[in-house]
């Protein structure tokens, strides 16, 4: 009956595309247990290291015992704690933002969000990097779309022009730092397009928050932009070592979104303990500035070893350092060899890239040691090198 299926599996092996996961056993510090081995892990997004931190640990353990494992309810039903409410304001103070609003996912909040505020009749105009979960949402609000090629503001200026009032409304969608790529949006330039154009701006901050800026505040802050009348997306399941998605932006649109967005509305609440994790990190973000330092330095190590290494690295501005591969096959070759000698550092394929830029995407945290680093890069070494000499021969 399902043969057809086979056949699709069989197609997607074939080219390199098939995805399995390697199922993870502990965690300690930066290294994980796979099959009963201990790996280098070179794939969280816990940039800081929060998800370990004794106290986010602690807090969530406390609001289980006093609030129970799961909300129990949808939030405009009964599943409103007192916790959502709190993480809420302190996220919006976290953005400078008039307001907050939590939603189960970061993937949840990019579907209500853009679901909720423009539809037929309206435009989007998003950079062609953009993360699966905006181009989703984009294709679910059915309005129109266009793309503008990957940072380019001149092309996304004319893209603006062209709409010439043809539109209700036009949203321009960029990622702060872009999940793949690790490099960060012009987000000046980006905000004056959209402001000189009178269009809205949403801004999936998910891997920025907790790490650009100096509170932590993300992208905006870091570059001194006024976050007046700007949508701000995040996440807490990165940098700030829990689970859910948010927008803080302006009030009406956080009301807009309490009453029109679906995947806020039809769905439980976030577990309180989820939310106590992550007011507990945005403490510890605030009162520990050590983690953003040892992120910052691992960061200045990691590259500097890799470049000496002759890598081609997609960007250096952040955590997220891709190895650029080219061919789906050696990508995935290189990653297994790397599992194999110690470390877990992914290959990424398309779709979730364009075709013929496969990559091992390195991220790196807080957690990981001079010493750990130095192991990683001497495996990175013996693997490069007797790639070269098999190509050699
Ligand atoms: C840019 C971007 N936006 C949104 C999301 C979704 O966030 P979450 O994992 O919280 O659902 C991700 C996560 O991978 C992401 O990278």
């Amino acid at each position: 009956m399902f043969e057809a299926l086979e056949q699709e599996l069989a197609g997607l092996e074939a080219q390199g595309l098939r995805r399995r996961w390697r199922r993870v056993e502990a965690v300690d510090g930066c290294r994980i247990r796979v099959d009963g081995r201990w790996l280098i892990h070179l794939a969280s997004n816990n940039y800081l290291g929060l998800a370990q931190h004794p106290r986010v640990k602690a807090a969530a353990r406390e609001a289980i015992e006093r609030c129970g494992a799961g909300a129990g309810s949808a939030r405009l039903i009964g599943g409103t704690f007192a916790l959502h409410e709190e993480l809420e304001e302190k996220l919006a103070l976290l953005k400078r933002a008039e307001g907050a609003l939590l939603f189960p996912t970061g993937y949840m909040a990019n579907l209500g969000i853009i679901t909720a505020l423009v539809g037929p009749g309206d435009l989007v105009i998003g950079d062609t990097l953009n993360h699966a979960t905006l181009i989703d949402a984009c294709r679910l609000s059915r309005a129109a779309f266009r793309a503008y090629p990957h940072r380019d503001c001149g092309r996304l200026r004319a893209a603006l022009r062209h709409r010439a009032g043809r539109y209700r409304r036009v949203l321009v969608v960029t990622e702060g730092l872009f999940s793949m790529d690790g490099d960060l949006a012009p987000l000046k330039e980006i905000v004056e397009a959209a402001r000189d154009e009178g269009a809205w701006l949403l801004v999936d901050d998910a891997h920025a928050t907790g790490l650009f800026g100096a509170r932590g505040g993300g992208t905006l802050e870091h570059f001194g932009i006024s976050p007046e009348g700007i949508l701000q997306m995040g996440t807490l399941s990165k940098a700030l070592g829990s689970l859910g998605g948010f927008l803080a932006g302006p009030r009406p649109v956080i009301e807009t979104l309490k009453n029109r967005a679906r995947s806020f509305i039809y769905t439980t609440a976030l577990p309180p303990a989820s939310c106590a994790a992550a007011l507990e990190a945005i403490k510890v973000l605030q009162e520990e500035p050590v983690w953003r330092a040892r992120l910052w330095e691992n960061l200045k190590s990691w590259t500097a070893g890799l470049s000496r290494l002759g890598c081609d690295l997609i960007s250096r501005e952040s955590p997220i350092v891709p190895i650029r591969i080219g061919s789906n096959e050696r990508t995935m070759a290189l990653a297994n060899a790397l599992f194999e000698a110690g470390l877990y550092a992914p290959g990424i394929r398309p779709p979730t890239v364009p075709a013929g830029s496969a990559r091992i995407r390195t991220s790196l945290t807080a957690l990981h040691t001079p010493a750990d680093l130095e192991e990683a890069l001497i495996c990175f070494e013996n693997l490069l090198g007797d790639e070269r000499m098999a190509s050699s021969r």
